[in-house]
Formats: structure tokens, C-alpha cells, sequence
């Protein structure tokens, strides 16, 4: 028994030497060896600004999405592009032909295997955020429902974008595709923010001004699993979402606004909101 011990003493302190002696090359490699799959991509590794902003910010919002995450019938929803939920039945209507059917995709929950089925061939799928399985999805798993390229496993490697007015996010002018029955609790007024603004609300022309903006972002350059992430201008993503951005972050939203003014004074003014009042707004 002695021998043995004896003998990784002397290695681990010859290991020592060589660690002090080359530190800058081990913490580049160290590591370099143990393979990750997919789901356990640490993103803050390499994202850390991106990372500490997150979890500095508003613990009300980012618990919000860390629930959301935390649904595996709301993360499988988004991952198979559905448009409605029927927690009666038990399954998931798309927009999707995934599998090139000729029809749209339906998964029913199988509750045997804990899987969704798609109706069509039988392909099992579930989308889990919480990857190392603690029960609550952390700050960096959390990353994953905003810019998981969907499913990850067959799309490959790229990450995307799901803006916050996504059709199955917080919606906009055009779709709500998030179903309320998909949560606990009544989430109706949360999941149509992108309709609310779109219509007779006082910050209506902030909204659809961007709407009709376009961002940089090609829609077939982001791998947005063939349906279209939120407003669109042509073929780009809108700037709706700065928006939302505009109010709910610290970023900066640029706004130039060209804008008649009511006229408080003037008895026979039309009667009509301010956002209606004829005016633009560019937002950068
Ligand atoms: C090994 C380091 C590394 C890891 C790990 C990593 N990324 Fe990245 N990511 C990068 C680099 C480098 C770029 C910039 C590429 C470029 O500019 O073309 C990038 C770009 C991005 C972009 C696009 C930025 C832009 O403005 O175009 C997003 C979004 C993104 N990563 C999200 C993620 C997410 C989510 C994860 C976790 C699943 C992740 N990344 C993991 C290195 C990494
Ligand atoms: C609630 C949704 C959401 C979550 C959660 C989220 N992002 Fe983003 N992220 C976005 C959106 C939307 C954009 C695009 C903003 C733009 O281009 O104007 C973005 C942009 C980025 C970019 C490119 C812009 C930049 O600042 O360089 C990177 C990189 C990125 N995210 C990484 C991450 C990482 C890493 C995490 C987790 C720590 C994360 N994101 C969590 C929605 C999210
Ligand atoms: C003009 C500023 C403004 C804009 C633009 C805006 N919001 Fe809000 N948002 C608010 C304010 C203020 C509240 C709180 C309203 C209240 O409590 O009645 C709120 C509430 C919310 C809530 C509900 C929070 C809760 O717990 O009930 C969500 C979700 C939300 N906003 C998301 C969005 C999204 C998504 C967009 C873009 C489509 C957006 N907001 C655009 C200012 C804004």
C-alpha cells in the first residue's frame, strides 16, 4: 500500500513544477479535453459582458423568462413552431411541415415517455432548456430561449435571434402565437404586447413606425426555423422590437420624431389621440 501513494506524491509535486512553470499555456488548454454536447455550451464562457449584464438587470423580468424557460411544454412549443396549444388534448398544432408531409405538423404529448410526437412519422422530441437538470434554468441556460437555433441537434450550429415581439414570444402587429394555455397563470395581456401597442395606445406610433423600419438582419440569413421572427420589412426583421427595447432596457433607441403637435388652444381640433397626429418617427 505504501509504494503506490508514494509514487503519486512525487508526480503531483513534479506536476506542480511544470504548472508554475508554464501557467499562461495550461489555462488556455486547460480543459480542452473535456467534450461538451451541445445543450451543455457554456455561453457565458465566451459572452461574459453579455452575461453579467443579464444578471445585473431587472430580477423581475429576467425570473419572467427564467420560468418561461423552465416550461418544457412552452420551450418544445417554440422549438416546433406552434400556433396553438390544447391542454384538453394534449397537443401542439404548428405552422410547420417539418417533415415535408404537405400539411403542418401536430404533436401529442406521450406520457409514457415523457416525449412529443409528431403525428406524422412518430418523431420524438422535447426541448429542455434546463440542461444540468437543478430544476431552475440559470442565467446562462437562460440564453438558450432567446437564441437557441431550434432544434439545435439538427439545424446545426448556428445561434439566432428571437426578438421580443416573435409571433410566440410577446407577439406583434401581425401574429399571437404564444398560447396563454400553455402557463400556470393568466398570461394573456403578456403575450400580446406586440397587438396592445399595435392598436389605439398611446405609444401605437413609436411602435408601428418601427414596424415599417427594417434592421440589418436578413430574415434567410438567420436560421429562424423557416417562420418569421417577429415583424418583418421585405425581407428583414423589423425595428418593432427597439420598442420594447427602448422602454424595458438601458440601451439606447434613437428616435426622431417629426410631429404636429395637438393644439391644446384650438376648440375645433380633430378628436384624436397624439399618436395619430400625423408624424414619423426614425428610430436607429
Ligand atoms: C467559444 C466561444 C463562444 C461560445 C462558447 C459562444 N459564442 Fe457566441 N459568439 C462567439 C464569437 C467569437 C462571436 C462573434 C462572431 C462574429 O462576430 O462573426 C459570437 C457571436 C454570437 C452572436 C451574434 C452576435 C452578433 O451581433 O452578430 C450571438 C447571438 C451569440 N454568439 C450567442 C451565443 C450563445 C447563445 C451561446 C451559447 C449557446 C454562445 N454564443 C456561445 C463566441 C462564442
Ligand atoms: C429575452 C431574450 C434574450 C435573452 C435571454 C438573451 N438574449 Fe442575447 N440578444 C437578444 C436579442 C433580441 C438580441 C439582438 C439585439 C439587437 O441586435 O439589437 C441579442 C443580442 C445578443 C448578442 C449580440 C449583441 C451584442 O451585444 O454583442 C449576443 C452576443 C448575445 N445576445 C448573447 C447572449 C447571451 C450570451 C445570453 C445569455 C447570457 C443572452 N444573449 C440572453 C435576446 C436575448
Ligand atoms: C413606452 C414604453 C414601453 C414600450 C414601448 C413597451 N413597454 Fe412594456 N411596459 C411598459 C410599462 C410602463 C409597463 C407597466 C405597465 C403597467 O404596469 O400597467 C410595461 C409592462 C410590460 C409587461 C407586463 C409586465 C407584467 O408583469 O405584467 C410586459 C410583458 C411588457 N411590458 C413587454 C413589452 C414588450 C414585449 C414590448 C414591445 C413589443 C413593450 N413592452 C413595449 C413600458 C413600455
Amino acid at each position: 500500500m505504501q509504494k503506490p501513494i508514494y509514487f503519486v506524491l512525487i508526480a503531483v509535486s513534479l506536476f506542480a513544477v511544470v504548472i508554475a512553470a508554464v501557467p499562461q499555456t495550461l489555462s488556455l488548454y486547460s480543459g480542452s479535453h473535456d467534450f461538451v454536447s451541445g445543450t451543455n455550451v457554456d455561453c457565458a464562457k465566451c459572452h461574459s459582458d453579455v452575461h453579467t449584464e443579464m444578471l445585473t438587470s431587472n430580477s423581475m423580468v429576467t425570473e419572467a423568462h427564467q420560468r418561461a424557460a423552465l416550461n418544457i411544454n412552452y420551450t418544445t412549443y417554440l422549438a416546433v413552431g406552434g400556433v396553438d396549444y390544447d391542454s384538453t388534448v394534449g397537443d401542439i398544432t404548428t405552422n410547420m411541415d417539418g417533415d415535408s408531409s404537405g400539411s403542418n405538423d401536430t404533436w401529442e404529448w406521450n406520457s409514457s415517455t415523457q416525449m412529443w410526437v409528431r403525428d406524422s412519422d412518430s418523431k420524438s422530441y422535447r426541448m429542455v432548456l434546463d440542461a444540468d437538470e437543478s430544476g431552475t434554468v440559470e442565467n446562462e441556460e437562460l440564453c438558450r430561449l432567446c437564441h437557441q437555433t431550434t432544434p439545435i441537434t439538427e439545424s446545426g450550429h448556428a445561434a439566432t435571434w428571437r426578438f421580443c415581439d416573435d409571433d410566440r414570444c410577446h407577439g406583434n402587429s401581425n401574429y399571437n402565437y404564444a398560447d396563454p394555455a400553455l402557463f400556470a397563470n393568466d398570461v394573456t395581456s403578456k403575450v400580446t404586447v406586440g397587438k396592445t401597442l399595435s392598436s389605439a395606445d398611446v405609444h401605437d406610433m413609436f411602435y408601428l413606425n418601427g414596424s415599417t423600419q427594417a434592421t440589418s438582419r436578413i430574415i434567410g440569413e438567420i436560421p429562424a426555423f423557416g417562420y418569421t421572427p417577429g415583424g418583418t420589412v421585405d425581407s428583414s426583421v423589423s425595428k418593432s422590437y427597439m420598442a420594447c427595447v427602448g422602454c424595458h432596457s438601458e440601451s439606447n433607441v434613437t428616435l426622431q420624431v417629426t410631429d404636429m403637435h395637438y393644439l391644446h388652444e384650438d376648440p375645433n381640433a380633430a378628436k384624436q389621440r397624439y399618436s395619430y397626429i400625423n408624424g414619423t418617427i426614425t428610430i436607429g
